[in-house]
């Protein structure tokens, strides 16, 4: 039976990744922080019965890093823990940092320490590129990194330092550049998950509008169920390698907004007002990836279109807002 130790398990992709790997086998191991509400903090992960073993643990902490990896001797391991709401990160930069760069870093060192046979994935993000396009309006592998916020910045050190330790130390250590993915378990204010539980509330009568920021940025968003199967596919590619994990579509704040209104019969228009606390101080507007090289490696097809997705958040919120 395969060991993978997964931080970030409490998380959106740390709860699919979970059943993903369960349901191949392995047995899973994850660090979840000391909350002072424990109650619904693994709320994600709880209906899971045998095989996971749940361990208190923090990116910061490298001894306890260094004595559960020596203790669970992992086949593999997927770093997925981050502070990951980029405006937020414009309000604790210093902690941002030191979790998303200095994290990573005391994780590759635990690694490299107690269990270097291991294969190690580092969740790394489209939001590295910044405003940084090819000219043919995609990015992919080769597009130069120019990060607009500090999350973003805190995601380029540490993909620099997973090939670094990659290619200083013979580890096999990889990379998957994920462009934005949802899902029901997104965390709610992130702006689909936000925009699909507020037009649900709207409609259930609960509230009578609701508040974004800049509604003309675009993102290109799958579904994390289709992303964590292309992490497990690139962390045990033959060789480590660093991949683009995107749909290729693109889409607006806004067109998001007016197709999950127009699913519950309502004009976006009445209800949606901008809030400037919403807007960044400075604003990553166009995404877009190209994941050939994903595709002719591993023939990954998402099964999730945008609609689809939209479709079972939408879903999913009617069903629990009555
Ligand atoms: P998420 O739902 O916000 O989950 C993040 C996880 O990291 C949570 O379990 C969180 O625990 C944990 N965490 C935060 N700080 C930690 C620390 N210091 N030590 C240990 N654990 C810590 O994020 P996600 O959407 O699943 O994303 C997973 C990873 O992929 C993140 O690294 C994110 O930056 C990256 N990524 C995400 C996307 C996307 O669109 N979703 C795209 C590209 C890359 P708590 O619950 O205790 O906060
Ligand atoms: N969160 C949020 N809330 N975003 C809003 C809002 C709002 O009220 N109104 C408009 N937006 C816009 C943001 O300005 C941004 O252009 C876009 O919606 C998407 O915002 P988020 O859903 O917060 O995601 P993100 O693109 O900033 O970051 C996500 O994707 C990255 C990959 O590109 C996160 O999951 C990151 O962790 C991930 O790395």
């Amino acid at each position: 039976m395969k060991k993978a130790f997964i931080t970030g398990i409490n998380g959106q992709d740390g709860s699919y990744l979970t059943e993903y790997l369960l349901s191949l086998g392995y047995e899973v191991y994850g660090i979840i922080r000391r909350n002072s509400v424990p109650e619904h903090q693994q709320s994600r992960i709880e209906f899971v019965r045998t095989n996971l073993h749940i361990s208190y643990g923090d990116l910061s902490d490298v001894s306890g890093l260094e004595r559960l990896l020596r203790e669970v001797q992992p086949d593999e391991i997927y770093n997925l823990a981050a502070q990951s709401h980029v405006r937020i990160s414009f309000d604790v930069p210093q902690f941002t940092v030191q979790t998303n760069a200095l994290g990573a870093l005391n994780l590759l060192e635990a690694y490299r320490n107690t269990c270097p046979n291991a294969k190690y994935y580092q969740a790394s993000s489209s939001e590295m590129f910044g405003n940084s396009v090819d000219p043919d309006n995609y990015q992919r592998e080769t597009t130069p990194m120019r990060p607009t916020s500090p999350y973003g910045c805190a995601k380029v050190f540490a993909f620099n330092i997973t090939r670094n330790y990659r290619n200083s130390y013979n580890l096999h250590a990889v990379n998957g550049i994920l462009f934005n993915h949802e899902s029901p378990r997104r965390g709610s204010n992130f702006v689909t998950n936000k925009v699909v539980k507020g037009a649900v509330m709207i409609k259930r009568g609960y509230a009578k509008g609701l508040e974004l920021g800049n509604m003309d940025s675009y993102r290109d968003w799958g579904h994390s169920k289709d992303y964590v199967r292309a992490m497990h596919m690139i962390l045990n590619h033959y060789i480590p390698d660093d991949f683009i994990v995107a749909t290729g579509q693109t889409h607006s704040v806004r067109e998001m907004t007016e197709y999950v209104f127009s699913k519950l019969d309502l004009d976006y228009n009445e209800f949606v007002t901008q809030n400037p606390k919403y807007l960044r101080p400075e604003e990553l507007t166009y995404l877009r990836g190209d994941s050939t090289k994903l595709r002719n490696t591993f023939n990954w097809i998402p099964e999730y279109t945008f609609e689809t997705l939209l479709d079972e958040m939408i879903n999913f919120w009617l069903e629990n807002i009555k």
